[in-house]
């Protein structure tokens, strides 16, 4: 199977949608189960044994020629954000499945055993649970989650039992990491670094950092048409300057971003001064300092805002990883791969602004990370993300390269 193939696949998977108007897949809704279902027959045609585990993960394996062998464990994730696009995550699970169905066609066995891991729920888009199948895999599964609830208010832990899941019994999806020899996780950039540079793969640096945080502003809601400006206590406005604080302090460069990505003003009406107000923030670099020094920052701006406007501001960290190296030698690996198959050999050195699993993994074994590149100009978390079928392929000869010579 080469990168036609592959893209097909991805744009196959990508029906299994609880939208009918875009493309988004959350954590064990129907659409996730069936997505689920088709990987694990896609894994089966290409010569794996196939497991569920406990969080909803779907694991293939591919034996060694010899049965002491250690793991090599690929994979990537195969939920969604809210109308994401149909690459991201999916491309990594796709892209070892096709090398070890080539594998599986010619009987060759490596000196490792394969396996590949689809996530269940990387982006954390229904229950604000970024990591949480890769997290439970190394054994870090919080059962506080549990209670965690959907914008519908189901629980995370009835939405296990709708799908068949125990919730008591998550923490068993939790594998011996003495067994892994490493992990290596084929992702699209999610950026424009490949495509400018005209290299269809690179190998990833270091993954940024990222921290999450909930914050609710409680102002006085109010009559829009009596209540004198100077008077107000005007939750959404100071919502809005401290967004733009926000904005402005992580504005300061590097690889240095910030993101107010959700926004809700609770019980508003046109004619009702907001006086409840809850808004995400996400902060990222690749320099763990930085992003502690940014967050210190921006509590102290929203807390000044607050003050002044004479509204309550509480937040909370909701996510939070520190900066991930990629171990050298996979890099120097992946690089020597790319040097073999791609004409030209350009294999770019590149960070990841962008979270993965592997940030998990790296907690248990040394994780290695391919990039493949993305067109409409590198954008992503989009429906307009896109991948091509050569880029696909290459990045499938790059990996089986890797393979063999792992
Ligand atoms: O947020 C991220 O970087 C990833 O898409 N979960
Ligand atoms: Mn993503
Ligand atoms: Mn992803």
């Amino acid at each position: 199977m080469q990168g036609t193939e592959i893209i097909e696949r991805a744009e196959r998977l990508a029906r299994h949608s609880d939208s009918t108007a875009h493309y988004t897949r959350t954590f064990l809704t129907p659409a996730h189960r069936a997505a689920a279902a088709e990987l694990a027959e896609w894994m089966a045609a290409a010569g794996m044994t196939v497991r569920t585990d406990a969080i909803g993960n779907v694991i293939g394996r591919y034996e060694a020629g010899d049965g002491n062998a250690k793991t090599l464990l690929m994979g990537s994730h195969f939920d969604s954000v809210r109308n994401g696009g149909k690459f991201d995550g999916v491309l990594g699970i796709l892209v070892p499945v096709a090398c070890i169905a080539q594998l599986n066609a010619r009987g060759e066995r490596l000196r490792v055993a394969l396996e590949v891991a689809a996530f269940s729920d990387e982006e954390g888009a229904r229950f604000q649970t970024g990591f949480l199948s890769s997290r439970a895999l190394i054994g870090r599964f919080d059962p506080d989650v549990l209670e965690r609830r959907d914008a519908d208010g189901v629980t995370l832990a009835q939405a296990m039992r709708d799908a068949g899941l125990d919730p008591a019994a998550a923490s068993s999806a939790a594998i011996d990491p003495s067994r892994l020899a490493a992990y290596v996780e084929v992702h699209i950039e999610q950026g424009p670094v490949l495509l400018r540079s005209g290299a269809p793969t690179g190998v990833v640096t270091t993954i940024a950092a990222g921290t999450r945080h909930a914050f609710h502003v409680t102002g006085e809601a109010g009559h829009a048409g009596t209540v004198p400006m100077p008077m107000r206590h005007d939750a959404l406005a100071a919502a809005a300057e401290m967004v733009l604080a926000i904005e402005k302090r992580c504005g300061a460069g590097g690889s240095l971003v910030g993101t107010v990505g959700t926004l809700r003003v609770k019980e508003g009406s046109a004619n009702v001064i907001p006086g409840d107000v809850e808004f995400t923030a996400d902060i990222r670099s690749t320099d763990d300092a930085e992003v502690g020094s940014a967050v210190a920052d921006v509590f102290a701006a929203c807390e000044a805002i607050a003050k002044r406007r004479g509204v309550r501001l509480e937040h909370s960290k909701t996510h939070a990883v520190q900066a991930v190296p990629c171990a050298a030698s996979l890099q120097d690996r992946l690089a020597a791969s790319i040097e073999r198959c791609v004409r030209g050999g350009k294999a770019p050195r590149l960070h990841s602004g962008a979270g993965h699993d592997a940030m998990m993994l790296a907690e248990v074994t040394e994780v290695g990370m391919l990039f493949v590149r993305c067109g409409a100009g590198g954008v992503s978390h989009n429906p307009a993300e896109t991948v091509t079928p050569e880029d696909a392929g290459l990045a499938a000869d790059v990996l089986l390269d890797f393979l063999r010579n792992f």
